[in-house]
């Protein structure tokens, strides 16, 4: 399938300063060096400073392009910083046919700069990680709320982001005012009226959607929902083919955790995406969220992905995160970031992998502090922006592998 939203040019992303810490390869961001606005000091001086820590960076981060020229130490004060010295960013460094994406919060984009600006520049796509809920879009019955999806959707356009919506059907995010005694056709009428209205606006804008989310109980059957009950199992395969009709073009994903592994319900998943592909349902991939702990062993992770790519759908991680028990340490961390690269690996070495998306980018707006007690520092950069070994492990991860070939269609 062709994909619309990559076959643009990609914009220049902001570049960004490498800096080598003691505790190995650890980046930071220069904050002061992301102006072009310099105080009329002494500029030769800071120039000549700026010139040796760059190098000194960039021998140690072992990036190859070349810093920028400061030989300009007799400049005046109208003479512009010259850019930092470009780190590749994650998403300059994603094979071809692999987008990297982060959830992200459109509060946040406002209200914090800087977190706008690393989601921006580090990743090629962005998921609402609540604004497309069914909750929030539709507050009140065929009320819309679309101010912070449009505003998520704004911001990624503007960054040349393809947009992950997440999700139409969710197993925590029906309105209250859905009414669980109400009569099986007025919910199956209030269920297809949103999902046609909510995929219709965003036709041609959003290049998938994690349709049915969390649909499956621990033993792999169908968990037991209101609408397993007051629709039958067939809700699944109506939702797929209301979607399919709203936007022909979307790919129309079913999204689960505890799946990344070979577990029951990884199995009972297998078993229905194959009986809803036989049954012409527009299923086209499997998310698999991969919320881990930083002592977790996934089991046969590639293995795992191999066997829904045969069943001729893609496949994506599509939420992962590593919480970590509190207090952090530096082993903790460091299993943190094997698993991290872990992941990636996996979805790498399956042609038909097309997404790796991280749940949130900063330990300062994960969600696990407030759902899982004792346990935090989750992503992979801490409160304060500073990427951590997790992020290391990627960077290093994607310098070491050879871009892939085929598969899928590229980024560009
Ligand atoms: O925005 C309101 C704020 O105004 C209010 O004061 C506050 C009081 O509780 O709530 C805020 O909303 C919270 C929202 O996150 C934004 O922070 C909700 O209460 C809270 O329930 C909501 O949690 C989200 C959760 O899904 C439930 O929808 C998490 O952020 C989000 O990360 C999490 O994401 C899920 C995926 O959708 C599905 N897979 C698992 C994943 C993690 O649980």
């Amino acid at each position: 399938m062709t994909d619309r939203l990559f076959t643009k040019e990609r914009k220049p992303t902001t570049p960004a300063l490498a800096v080598s810490q003691p505790s190995g390869m650890v980046l930071a961001r220069a904050r002061a060096a992301r102006s072009h606005r310099v105080p009329v000091l002494p500029v030769a001086l800071a120039l000549v400073v700026a010139a040796l820590l760059v190098t000194g960076l960039a021998v140690a981060y072992g990036h190859e392009r070349t810093p920028p020229a400061v030989s300009a130490v007799t400049a005046t004060p109208t003479v512009q910083v010259p850019p930092a010295p470009q780190r590749p960013a994650l998403r300059d460094l994603m094979p071809s046919g692999v987008r990297i994406g982060s959830a992200a919060d459109g509060r946040w984009l406002s209200l914090d700069p800087e977190y706008a600006e690393l989601l921006g520049s580090e990743f090629g796509a962005v998921t609402a990680e609540n604004a497309m809920k069914w909750g929030n879009l539709e507050p009140s019955p065929d009320v819309y709320a679309w101010t912070g999806a449009d505003q998520l959707l704004t911001f990624a356009e503007q960054h040349d982001q393809a947009v992950y919506g997440h999700t139409l059907l969710g197993q925590n995010d029906v309105p209250k005012w859905v009414d669980p005694a109400w009569p099986a056709a007025r919910l199956r009428t209030v269920l297809r009226d949103h999902v046609t209205t909510v995929v219709s606006r965003y036709r041609g804008r959003v290049w998938a959607w994690d349709v049915v989310n969390e649909a499956l109980d621990e033993d792999g059957s169908l968990r037991d929902t209101l609408w397993l009950r007051k629709l039958g199992p067939g809700y699944v395969a109506d939702v797929f083919r209301w979607a399919h009709a709203a936007d022909p073009g979307a790919r129309l994903f079913i999204n689960d955790y505890g799946v990344e592994g070979r577990t029951r319900k990884a199995d009972g998943l297998l078993a229905m995406v194959r009986d809803l592909r036989r049954a012409g349902v527009p299923v086209d991939g499997v998310g698999f969220q991969s919320h881990l702990q930083w002592d977790d062993r996934p089991r046969d992770l590639v293995g795992n992905l191999r066997r829904f790519a045969q069943l001729g759908v893609s496949v994506a991680i599509t939420e992962l995160d590593v919480r970590v028990e509190l207090p952090e340490t530096p082993a903790k961390l460091d299993r943190q970031a094997a698993l991290y690269r872990q992941v990636l690996k996996a979805c790498l070495a399956v042609t038909e992998c097309v997404s790796f998306t991280v749940w949130g980018f900063t330990d300062a707006r994960s969600w696990i502090p407030g759902y899982h007690e004792g346990y935090g520092a989750a992503c992979l950069f801490d409160a304060a922006l500073v990427p951590k070994p997790a992020y290391a492990a990627l960077i290093d991860e994607l310098r070491r592998l050879p871009p892939r070939s085929g598969g899928v269609s590229s980024p560009g």
